[in-house]
Parts: C-alpha cells; structure tokens; sequence
C-alpha cells in the first residue's frame, strides 16, 4: 500500500515511520510513504502557505494554491487515488472504515493546518474527510500517522500472525480479552488458572467471555450491532444478574 503525505511539516514523521511495524513493512516492500512538504509548491518568494480569512476573524488559513499544486504535481490532475483531508470535521475514523480503506492500493492524505483550509480544497479536491475523534489537534499530522498505522496493520503479511489483526479489540466488534505472560505470580497477583490448563477450548470460552464482560462494561453500545451465541447471551445474562461483583472467572488482576 502506498501513501502520499501533503504536510507543511513533514519531518514529524519519520521518527514513527521508521519505528516497529510500519519500518518492518516498509523493509517487506509492502507499506510504502512518501512525504510531500506543501511549502515546496509555493511559488511566491516567500514560500507562503496561509493567510488570514476572508471576513475577518483570529487565525490563518491554508491557501488553496501550494494544496492543489502538490497533490496535483504529484498525483496528477485529476488525482490517480482517492484523497483524504485529516480534519476533525470529517467521518469518524473506525475499524469499520478501516478495513474499506485499505482496499486501496495508493491514497494521499492532506494534513490540514491552522486555523483550516481553503473551503475549495475540501469542495475541489479531496474525496474523503476523515477526523480521528472528537477533539481537535493542533494539525493533521498526528491523524494522518494514526490512519497509516491502523491501514498498515491491516495489509497482508505485515503482522506476523495472520490473525492477529482479527482478534484485536473493535475487529470482531468486541473489546479484547485481557492478556497474561510470565511470570505466572507477580507480587501475589497470579495469572488466571484456565489460561495455564492447556484447554483450548475452555481457554477460548474464558476469552470470548472476559470480551463479552469488557464489553458490557465498558462499550455497552458495541454489543447492539453484535450477534451474540445463545453461550454469549446466557453468559452476559449471569453477569448481569451476578451485578457489579461478577462471576469467578473475573481475572485475577480486576
Ligand atoms: N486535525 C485536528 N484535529 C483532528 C482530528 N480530531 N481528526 C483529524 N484531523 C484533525
């Protein structure tokens, strides 16, 4: 998967592109970023890139010129690839879309900054708006890395279990189960008997149970859109009715 970033700052990004996962994929052939600096299409002496808005008021825009310049000088007019401008005003970013946008093979993502872009970026331009939660950041750098790394996790062959990226919290539309490693007793905190029993099948009913209770718990409104077993159902039914003190599979560090 390719991805093209138009930043005013891009030498934000190296440091995470070149770290664990994203720098393994890159080394695979499989992940590939290249970094646009916006500023390099200004063509005024001064390399200008914002300005203060029509209409008065505090803070500066990002002017359309050095934007379209850019992902057209790059990508062609009009753009080869879908382009997504990083914006808190955008679609929320899920796993859900997650994994519509990573059939793509090449995107660009604009990084907007200051006070916003040039209305006709966004009406002229780009293709998709995408914030990555309701607050908002100084600019869209931060996001744009945020949805590379989601994307990159979910291209074949780059995590090294197949299924790892499935059995993540919000992949099946649960949360994850809690996870233990050695040593078996740290301070008196002892890991779960089951997951030490070598039962598969029981150690796959404790996950699956401990994601429904996390759910239940934490992310209620997940469980709606979730088909739940008649095991779920039965089990979530207990838990209800056991209250707030649980059943006794509750691992042994809650
Ligand atoms: N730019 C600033 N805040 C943002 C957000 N929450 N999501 C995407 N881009 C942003």
């Amino acid at each position: 998967m390719q991805f093209d970033v138009f930043s005013l700052f891009p030498e934000v990004f190296p440091s995470y592109l070149d770290s664990s996962i994203l720098h393994r994929a890159q080394e695979m052939g499989r992940l590939r970023v290249d970094l646009h600096n916006i500023r390099d299409w200004a063509t005024d002496k001064h390399h200008i890139t914002d300005e203060p808005p029509y209409g008065g008021g505090g803070g500066m825009v990002m002017k359309p010129e050095p934007v379209f310049a850019a992902v057209e000088g790059i990508l062609g007019d009009p753009p080869c690839c879908p382009v997504i401008l990083m914006t808190p005003q955008g679609e929320l970013l899920t796993q859900k879309k997650a994994n519509s946008l990573v059939e793509f093979s090449r995107l660009a993502i604009v990084a907007g900054h200051y006070e916003g872009i040039d209305e006709r970026v966004r009406e002229h331009l780009v293709t998709e708006e995408i914030s990555i939660g309701d607050y908002v950041l100084t600019g869209g750098e931060l996001p744009a890395l945020v949805l590379i790394d989601i994307l990159t996790r979910l291209i074949p062959g780059v995590l090294g279990d197949p299924q790892a990226a499935e059995k993540d919290s919000h992949a099946s539309g649960l949360l994850e189960h809690p996870h233990y490693t050695r040593p078996e007793n740290y301070r008196g905190w002892i890991v779960p008997e089951v997951l030490r029993s070598g039962h598969h099948a029981k150690i796959d009913r404790w996950r699956r149970n401990q994601s429904l209770r996390r759910t239940l718990e934490r992310r209620v409104e997940l469980l709606t859109d979730f088909e739940l077993s008649e095991e779920d159902i039965e089990f979530l039914d207990q838990l209800k009715n056991a209250g707030s003190s649980g059943l006794d599979d509750k691992p042994a560090s809650e």
